[in-house]
């Protein structure tokens, strides 16, 4: 039966209501699991990279050239701070693939001088990723059986071979694995298996070797962190599809997890995410920690509980990962709050900014700095 205009408003109102209601309710229950007196003392003077290359580790961010073009004194503080910088955006197929047969580095090419100037790694994501907005136009409406291996062959060898010898590691790979899809396999559904099967990830790997035999070839994905099913059936798709991998000779080094934590990090279990850390070093891979943020949308406004709660999850985070001695890197999704993408995707219902990076919107540290700092303290040296 149909709700007519005047019900419909009704059932949006009540929607809204019930999201404000759920909202708060979170909120006060993140509230009750803050710890006022727990410490996250540390001293700043050393830089989060100089710590983390202290016990072996890498440390750094995914940044964009615009970012750094726009302000002098955050790209300052990345070089400060960082050891290694990830392409955000920059490296998209949209960006960089105007045309079938053309490329256009030139904001790219800028972004690998950056790092080559500050005496930075250089590391790209990613080379082959389903998701369509990052797609060029012309490639959605083409991608089919009868182009999709030369486009993948092409792409990965031409953007391969341009940083070949100076590039510390490729995601060559991104985001393959979606149980909820369905297959037996555990794959995603995505546009490149439809127009290639699944060995489309094994090619991508191999192109990129054959490329350059020395940059570190990752496999990364995310939903790999928490108790709860989804995440649990997606360990499980992951390590299955690394385990063929490895059967069948694809030259695949490392497998990057995507952080994207939530603050009250209630469903994370430490005994599990060890396991699985266990069983993926076990196939003889690299760990490297990706896309690191920690969202504070649920958090009570209140910033002094809001940064204690998102330090407090990093830290119980990165304490545990990093006593897996496969785990080689840290990365952090953005540097600085307002350019996570968790500002635009995930605004928080009380206006406020959200705060889910190691340094606010002035480049000062915050809480969150100091829990990363503190976890690169006390992990076991590689
Ligand atoms: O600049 C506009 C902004 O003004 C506007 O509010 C926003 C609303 O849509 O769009 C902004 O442009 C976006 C741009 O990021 C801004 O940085 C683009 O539409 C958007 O496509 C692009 O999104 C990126 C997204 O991947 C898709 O490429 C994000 O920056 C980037 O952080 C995000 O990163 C992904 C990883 O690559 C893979 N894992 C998940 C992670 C988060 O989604």
């Amino acid at each position: 039966m149909g709700l007519g205009a005047t019900g419909m408003l009704g059932a949006i109102a009540t929607r809204k209501s019930r999201n404000r209601l759920s909202h708060y309710l979170q909120a006060f229950q993140a509230q009750a699991s803050d710890d006022p007196a727990r410490s996250f003392a540390v001293d700043r003077e050393m830089a989060l990279g100089d710590r983390a290359a202290a016990k072996g580790l890498l440390y750094g961010a995914a940044t964009q050239l615009h970012l750094l073009e726009e302000n002098p004194e955050f790209a300052d503080r990345f070089v400060q701070e960082c050891k290694v910088l990830v392409t955000e955006n920059d490296l998209n197929w949209r960006e960089i693939r105007p045309a079938p047969s053309q490329f256009d580095f030139a904001v790219l090419d800028q972004l690998f001088d950056f790092t080559q100037a500050h005496n930075l790694l250089f590391r790209g994501h990613s080379l082959i990723w389903h998701l369509r907005e990052i797609l060029p136009p012309w490639l959605r409406d083409s991608l089919g059986p009868a182009n999709a291996e030369w486009l993948l062959i092409d792409h990965v060898r031409t953007v391969v071979h341009r940083y070949a010898g100076q590039t510390h590691s490729w995601d060559v790979v991104n985001e393959a694995i979606d149980p909820s899809d369905g297959r037996a396999d555990g794959l995603r559904d995505s546009l490149w298996l439809q127009a290639l099967g699944p060995d489309y990830i094994d090619l991508a790997f191999r192109v990129a070797a054959e490329t350059d035999p020395t940059a570190m070839l990752v496999y990364n994905d995310h939903g790999l962190v928490y108790d709860i099913p989804r995440h649990e059936a997606r360990r499980t798709a992951t390590l299955k599809l690394l385990e063929r991998l490895q059967a069948q000779g694809t030259p695949v080094h490392a497998l990057g997890i995507q952080s994207h934590l939530s603050a009250q990090g209630r469903e994370f279990n430490p005994q599990k995410m060890r396991a699985f850390l266990r069983n993926v070093a076990d196939l003889d891979l690299k760990i490297l920690i990706t896309e690191l943020d920690v969202s504070d949308y649920e958090l009570p406004t209140d910033l002094e509980v809001r940064d204690r709660l998102v330090a407090a999850a990093y830290e119980d985070y990165l304490s545990v990962v990093l006593d897996e001695p496969a785990v080689i890197a840290v990365i952090n999704w953005g540097l600085s709050d307002p350019h996570s993408w968790l500002s635009w995707a995930r605004p928080r219902s009380d206006e406020e900014s959200s705060r889910p990076l190691p340094f606010d919107e002035n480049l000062q540290p915050k809480l969150a700095w100091n829990a990363i700092a503190r976890a690169f303290d006390n992990a076991p040296p590689r």
